[in-house]
């Protein structure tokens, strides 16, 4: 069988991240794409370099050139610029816009078959975009933010706790930023729901509340520690985690921005919601219900992509 093939357009710290991960994992052979020259071509060599000693056989190669993406099987898209502090994922619309263009174009001629996972922000405005930009199945194109939104909220959630954080199971749903939704009635400890803690005394309503909150703003606390940059890490982690589903068909319930058709009462819009991803891409939108409380707070985050989107088509006629 041959090796599937992972591109990954943009060569900056997450997509560096990715490669590493990408090839550790034995994902496939792995194609570095950026318009900066020598930055690709520099880190898949560097990259290639840790094969001896960690034992992979991947070919890591870096280009300029979008022919070389030909044939992928996965494409991870982090082309853009990230935040700075002071910055909010927003503010990068207007630049990461163009070139969501680009990249939408460059997928269309050269690997239109390929699943596509969406990690440039604004997430929800961006996945959309570079979706209409490619013509690619809505349901090969995806946004990666519910892992790791979902990711951070478990970490803060193991650590009030004190448990070990692979019993923990959270859930974040809506748009990937401050209106962003951790859900509380679907988040649990083994099976043991947050409030049922709260009520054994492991944590009380307010330190959940200061949770949830951290959260929302998690992206912001380690954009505001780096000062030059955003996070890489854990954002490689999370689309790593989509891309096995799809290589591997397995079939995984995980949250990320995908294209509703009506649920939850969203029409033609990318919203964070739980997804099922197989070798289909997305092959079932999951429609879980809601507390009230909830309900509103997913409406204000629905309201905020909205927003973006008629930003987007202000600014490329093209989108309207
Ligand atoms: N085509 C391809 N690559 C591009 C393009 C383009 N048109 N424009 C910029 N790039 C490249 C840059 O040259 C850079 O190498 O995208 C890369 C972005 O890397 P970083 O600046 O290190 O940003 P990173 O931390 O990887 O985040 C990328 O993901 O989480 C989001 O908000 C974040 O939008 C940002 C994106």
């Amino acid at each position: 069988m041959a090796r599937k093939k992972i591109a990954l357009i943009g060569a900056g710290n997450i997509g560096g991240t990715l490669a590493h991960l990408a090839a550790l994992k034995g994902l496939g052979d792995i194609v570095l794409f950026d318009v900066v020259e020598g930055v690709p071509q520099g880190k898949a060599l560097d990259l290639s370099q840790c094969g001896p000693v960690e034992g992979f056989d991947a070919r890591i190669t870096g280009s300029n050139d979008y022919a070389d993406i030909a044939g992928a099987d996965v494409i991870i898209v982090t082309a853009g610029v990230a935040r700075k502090p002071g910055m909010s994922r927003d503010d990068l619309l207007g630049i990461n816009l163009k070139v969501m263009k680009a990249v939408g174009e460059g997928i269309a001629a050269n690997a239109p078959d390929a699943f596509v996972i969406c990690i440039t922000n604004p997430l929800d405005a961006m996945v959309w975009a570079l979706r209409e930009f490619s013509g690619l199945p809505h349901t090969k194109v995806v946004g990666m933010a519910g892992v790791l939104d979902s990711a951070r909220f478990s970490h803060f959630l193991a650590e009030e706790f004190q448990v070990s954080v692979k019993d923990v199971n959270s859930f974040v749903l809506g748009g990937h930023g401050d209106t962003m939704v951790p859900v509380l009635e679907y988040s649990t400890v083994s099976g043991i729901p947050v409030s049922d803690l709260i009520a054994m005394g492991f944590s009380t309503r307010e330190r959940i509340d200061a949770i949830v909150q951290r959260t929302r703003s998690g992206g912001g606390e380690i954009v505001g520690l780096l000062k030059t940059g955003s996070a890489f890490y854990a954002p490689a982690t999370s689309a790593i985690a989509m891309a096995e589903s799809y290589l591997y068909d397995k079939k995984r319930v995980l949250p990320a921005a995908a294209h509703l058709t009506g649920q939850y009462g969203v029409d033609d819009l990318y919203v964070g919601v739980p997804i099922i991803i197989g070798k289909d891409g997305v092959e079932k939108i999951i429609e879980i219900s809601l507390t009230d409380e909830a309900k509103t707070n997913l409406a204000v985050s629905v309201d905020a992509v909205k927003e973006l989107l008629v930003a987007c088509k202000a600014i490329d006629g093209s989108l309207a």
